[in-house]
């Protein structure tokens, strides 16, 4: 017998440290399956979070399933390290093959956050610099490396240190341009500010890595401009600086392509990927030229469980899925389609400032004011508790962004009624029938 919904809430705040857990909405889940979540009391949700971008082939896809099964009753685990499992061999081969980079070679490891050391670690072995770039209000997980470089975590850093020469630059959001210029009248000064950095701060000759999420996820779904990246590399390439693009949130066709990075012309040295790569199970990436992947001594990048055979069978049939279903072409379609009843909802809701995204990685800013652009922190928490309520399940970034990024392979019908019920909860908020004691039981960051 499962305990109460209620009993399993409580039992969070009493047994689970705080510093692995913010609630949005009070859901206890049973049961899921493609798009749709079963709580443990029957109540049915549309799930437009994609268990945080997981759930790209949809929840307990049944080729995944299968996989799981079929690999756990032979052979649940045997380390990848000393032996030689086939899984992780063919996944290797598999991921080497769909990756825009040349003769790549890949490490597993287990989450997005031990990727994105992978990649600090495999570039400062390579080029035998130190200093690592990384972007404001980026996520790039909360290990030691990944956290020191995420411009979101400053509040822990200042806790508990952080690795050393690591420098931040503003990414190129053009809603809120940091420069105060508008979109397509600028220089780029987000690129003036690098130069500036190398000329003034920081010798360009001694950084390894540049750490770039091809689109800001957890910033709120900022897509760079047109000729960014391009622009980027070529500064990078003259100072022999790599580039690393984190594809943890963005990568394995969320934009409608493999990899988000695809969308802007370059290559990058590196390539971490995680979440929707195990379908649900942890197993994670880095992929990079296989010069840059030899340079570190063995087990210099190794866990004892990465690798695993039943994980990555799961990434196996999450990638076959995607190749067999054409799902690069449904998100890119799909995205399309909910973009532009989205681009509609704005029309008709002040409160919506600001509708972005590629294929299903879309964000909606909530606004309170569309010329001041002063962000909707309480109106965002009331949409996400009424949509809660009306059995939709959406998410917060930055505390105004809406993150709507269902599974690649949602119906379009349920597409269709989860937009219809997020515009109806934006509805119920502009007229004021969300009363503020909601405010108090949603947290979110
Ligand atoms: C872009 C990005 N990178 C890295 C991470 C960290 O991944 P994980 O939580 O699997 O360690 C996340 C997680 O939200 C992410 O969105």
């Amino acid at each position: 017998m499962l305990p109460r919904k209620e009993e399993v809430i409580e039992g969070y705040s009493l047994y689970i440290s705080r510093a692995s857990h913010v609630t949005y909405a009070p859901i206890v889940p049973y049961k899921a399956r493609n798009a749709l979540v079963w709580d443990v009391e029957g109540r049915e949700y549309i799930d437009f979070l994609s268990d945080a971008a997981v759930q790209n082939v949809g929840h307990n896809n049944p080729r995944v399933v299968e996989a799981v099964k079929g690999t756990a009753e032979r052979l649940l685990h045997f380390t990848f390290i000393y032996g030689f499992p086939v899984e992780p061999y063919l996944l290797a081969k598999k991921l080497a093959e769909i990756a825009p980079i040349e003769s790549s070679k890949v490490a597993f490891g287990l989450s997005g956050s031990d990727a994105n050391d992978g990649a600090i670690k495999f570039a400062r072995a390579y080029t035998g610099r130190r200093a690592v770039i990384g972007y404001l209000r980026s996520y790039y997980g909360s290990t030691y490396g990944a956290m020191s470089v995420t411009g979101l975590d400053f509040e822990v850093r200042s806790k508990v240190g952080q690795l050393s020469d690591v420098h931040f630059i503003p990414y190129p959001n053009c809603y809120r341009c940091p420069f105060g210029k508008e979109p397509g009248k600028c220089r780029m000064e987000c690129l003036e500010y690098l130069k500036e950095k190398f000329e003034g701060e920081v010798h360009a000759e001694g950084v390894a890595l540049l750490l770039a999420e091809p689109i800001q996820g957890d910033a709120g779904m900022v897509v760079p401009p047109e000729g960014y990246f391009r622009r980027l590399k070529k500064i990078l390439d003259e100072h022999g600086i790599l580039l690393a693009v984190d594809e943890v949130q963005s990568g394995l066709g969320r934009t409608g392509k493999w990899f988000a990075i695809e969308h802007f012309g370059v290559e990058p040295d590196i390539i971490t990927l995680a979440k929707p790569l195990g379908g649900g199970l942890p197993i994670s990436a880095v992929v990079g030229r296989g010069e840059i992947m030899d340079s570190l001594p063995p087990l210099g990048h190794a866990f004892t469980l990465s690798g695993n055979p039943v994980a990555s069978a799961a990434a196996l049939a999450v990638i076959e899925e995607i190749e067999e279903r054409n799902l690069l072409e449904r998100a890119e379609r799909l995205g399309k389609k909910a973009k532009g009843r989205l681009e509609k909802m704005k029309k008709r809701h002040e409160l919506i400032g600001d509708v972005r995204g590629l294929g299903l990685m879309l964000g909606v800013e909530l606004v309170k004011d569309r010329e001041t652009k002063e962000r909707a922190y309480d109106e965002a928490k009331k949409v996400v508790w009424r949509a809660y309520e009306l059995g939709l399940i959406v998410a917060f970034l930055q505390g105004n962004v809406l993150r709507i990024q269902p599974p690649l392979t949602i119906e379009e019908e349920l597409l269709e009624e989860g937009l219809d019920r997020l515009e109806e909860a934006i509805e119920d908020v502009e007229e004021g029938k969300v009363p503020d004691s909601v405010l108090e039981k949603v947290q979110g960051w």
